[in-house]
């Protein structure tokens, strides 16, 4: 296990092409998979973006810029990394979407391939449940957006997990340059458990009328030291993806209400109001 020197990741949105990116630029081979074709374009596009943006910076030479873009594949084909010794899964915060992926990654990987998944929330017992023969070998991941910045990766083990996939993946995690922390297999881990309310209750206190959005990010920037204000963290998270982790906590924390999302929340989710992504959210991001 040890050793890894090709990654596939399954999924290319925000947080598959950060962890794409972060590995080629640790000389790891990566390909990227994603059965959307025009993710993988934007995926690709945000690499050239980051590599340029880091020789322009003289951070990297041209030559390793173009070294590291060579280490990146990106496909529509699971089968096109069957010679991968590392896979995560990093598709949508769906349960029965993971399950699926999973049993395609078991079919498609090596028997000692671990199976890693960067769920932001969801039970790795659970998941590693699809995989009957494979638990051992699943494991969370979980990075953090932007990848290529951000130092932690939450690691949890399911009930299964090996110690030898435990160790390989602290192992790996540290050979990308990340620092590897452990946490226990409880809906939200530690990160979301605590961030999560903490947005939530920001939502709330603007429906309240406490204050504006503004005014509650500026607080909590000036008063708090946060790089970003929870309201425009949501916006960067994507305000589906706070309300889909808010919902795998009330479920999987005994339907606390303390966990359900607040309900401006929801409406901008089913307005299609989704944060940066989507060009609005709780702030607008359209180019005038
Ligand atoms: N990809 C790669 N690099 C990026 C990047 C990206 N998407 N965005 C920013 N960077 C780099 C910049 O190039 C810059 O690099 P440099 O220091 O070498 O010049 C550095 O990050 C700082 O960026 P900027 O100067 O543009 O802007 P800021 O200083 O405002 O930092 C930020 C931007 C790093 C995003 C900072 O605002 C921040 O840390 N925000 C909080 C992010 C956070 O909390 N993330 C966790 C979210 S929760 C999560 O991911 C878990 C999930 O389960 C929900």
């Amino acid at each position: 296990m040890s050793n890894v020197s090709h990654i596939a990741v399954i999924g290319a949105g925000t947080m598959g092409s950060g962890i794409a990116l972060t590995s080629a630029l640790a000389g790891k081979k990566c390909t990227l998979i994603d059965v959307q074709a025009p993710q993988l374009e934007n995926a690709r596009s945000y690499h050239e973006k980051q590599l340029s943006k880091l020789v322009a910076k003289e951070k990297l030479t041209s030559e390793e810029a173009s070294h590291a873009q060579s280490l990146l594949d990106y496909t529509t084909e699971m089968s096109d990394a069957s010679s991968a010794d590392w896979a995560i899964e990093a598709a949508t915060e769906n349960v029965e979407v993971k399950k699926k992926l999973f049993q395609l990654m078991r079919d498609a990987f090596g028997e000692d391939v671990v199976l890693a998944t960067n769920t932001s929330s969801i039970s790795i017992s659970d998941l590693a449940s699809a995989v009957e023969g494979a638990e051992q070998r699943v494991i969370g991941m979980h990075f953090f957006n932007p990848v290529p910045v951000m130092k932690l990766v939450e690691v949890i083990k399911g009930a299964n997990t090996s110690e030898a996939t435990t160790n390989a993946t602290v192992e790996l995690s540290e050979g990308l340059g990340k620092i590897p922390v452990p946490a226990n297999d409880f809906a939200g881990f530690v990160s979301n458990r605590v961030l999560m309310p903490m947005i939530n209750e920001a939502f709330h206190a603007w429906d309240d009328g406490v204050a504006d959005p503004e005014a509650i990010d500026s607080i909590m920037k000036l008063g708090c030291a946060f790089p970003m204000g929870p309201l425009r963290l949501a916006d960067y998270i994507g305000l589906d993806v706070c309300r889909d982790i808010m919902m795998v906590m009330y479920n999987g924390l005994n339907e606390n209400p303390k966990y359900l999302p607040n309900q401006k929340l929801v409406d901008l989710v089913e307005a299609g109001k989704l944060g940066d992504k989507s060009g609005s959210g709780v702030y607008d991001y359209k180019k005038e």
